[in-house]
């Protein structure tokens, strides 16, 4: 591997305006300021409907438990980013590049990341209103700046996030008084501006090395061509994470049907380039899609609690938020013992193996 010395070292180093090449994933990327920031349990900058910020300590938990350590992380459905930008502000990897097929969602990362000053000074000027919420709304933004920003002024007021179809603002559109929540009580811009300048630093500091506007097969596809020749398989990691199973019609403006998964399962399965880490809401066709131990993968078992509009109001009148179960799919090999999940197939969970054996597969099974 190429041994060259790029100086990054300077803190004045000028706001990145572009991406790295892809050959800068063979340089160690400088230090961050201040690494405990991507330890939080909040470092996004986006609020996202369907986001797993739960699963990051078990997807961390994976990648340590794996020699040699992934050095390029790639989320093609990247949304909210809460596991790239935790796994290279704290350094476990190295280098990342993020992609997403949503206009909105790609341009906010491409500018957060290579554009920050402009972004934050826009967002620190913008006045957090419903008629703002309204313009914004029927706005239909040409550049990548404009995108960016209304990406992130719909995000933050929009209820649970959503920055498509008929949700609205927070606090619905008369914000009354009785009104608990108002269209800004997401928008606080000390905040935000501090979660932008860390995506800006992870920038500057060849972490987050690219973000692409592209779909997921484009994704991998460019993957394969940009850097497969610089690093091994087990070099680089694609954590994917789609749309819902159930409930993606609701949330996105374009279809992500059951063939859309059934092709992506078949990607994966053929894929021979990286090591790939797939989370799913556990769901009969994701149980269909990827039956465990096939062809060495695994999967995994995990619970959590979502961050996503599914508040439930709980007999005593609180909403809360519902336990959700997971389905990690992954083709590592290794993978560490722990107790945040089990292997389907392999379990000691005497629930799942007593399906498994009456039923020949787990498709389905019960919760353990
Ligand atoms: C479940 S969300 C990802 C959430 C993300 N993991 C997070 O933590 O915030 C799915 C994302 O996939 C994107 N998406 C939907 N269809 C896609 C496609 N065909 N190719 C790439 N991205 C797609 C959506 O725009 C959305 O951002």
């Amino acid at each position: 591997m190429a041994n060259r010395r790029i100086d990054r070292s300077s803190s004045n180093l000028a706001r990145r305006r572009k991406p790295w090449a892809p050959d800068e994933v063979e340089v160690k990327p400088r230090p961050v300021t201040d690494p405990q920031i991507f330890s939080q349990s909040v470092i996004s900058p986006l609020r996202y409907p369907g986001a797993k910020r739960q699963l990051v300590p078990i997807i961390e938990q994976i990648v340590k438990g794996n020699v040699p350590r992934p050095r390029l992380f790639v989320e093609p459905f990247c949304g909210g980013a809460s596991t790239t930008l935790r796994l290279v502000g704290t350094g476990v990897i190295e280098h990342a590049v993020l992609a997403d097929v949503d206009e909105l969602v790609n341009s906010f990362w491409y500018v957060a990341a290579f554009d920050t000053n402009w972004l934050i000074d826009r967002m620190m000027e913008i006045e957090v209103t419903v008629a703002k919420w309204e313009w914004f709304r029927l706005y239909h933004p040409r550049n990548r700046r404009d995108k960016a920003l209304k990406c992130l002024f719909l995000n933050r007021t929009t209820f649970s996030g959503i920055l498509h179809g008929r949700a609205g603002p927070i606090g619905g559109k008369n914000q009354s008084e009785s009104t608990k929540y108002k269209i800004d009580c997401r928008f606080n811009k000390g905040g935000l501006a501090a979660r932008l300048r860390a995506v800006g630093e992870l920038a500057d500091s060849g972490r987050i090395l690219d973000v692409w506007n592209t779909d997921w097969r484009t994704t991998l596809a460019r993957l394969k061509a940009q850097y497969s020749k610089t690093l091994t398989a087990s070099e680089i990691l694609v954590y994917l994470d789609p749309p819902y199973i159930d409930k993606a019609e609701f949330l996105y403006p374009w279809a992500f049907g059951d063939d859309e998964h059934r092709s992506l399962a078949s990607t994966l399965t053929a894929a021979h380039d990286y090591n790939w880490i797939l989370s799913y809401d556990d769901n009969p066709l994701a149980r269909e899609l990827y039956p465990p131990a096939h062809e060495g993968r695994h999967v995994l078992h995990a619970k959590h609690r979502y961050s996503a509009a599914s508040l439930k109001a709980s007999p005593d009148g609180k909403r809360q938020r519902p336990q959700r179960e997971e389905l990690l799919i992954t083709n590592f090999t290794d993978l560490p013992d722990s107790d945040a999940y089990h292997a389907l197939g392999q379990s000691t969970c005497s629930a799942c193996q007593i399906h498994a054996s009456t039923t020949g597969s787990e498709r389905a099974g019960p919760r353990s």
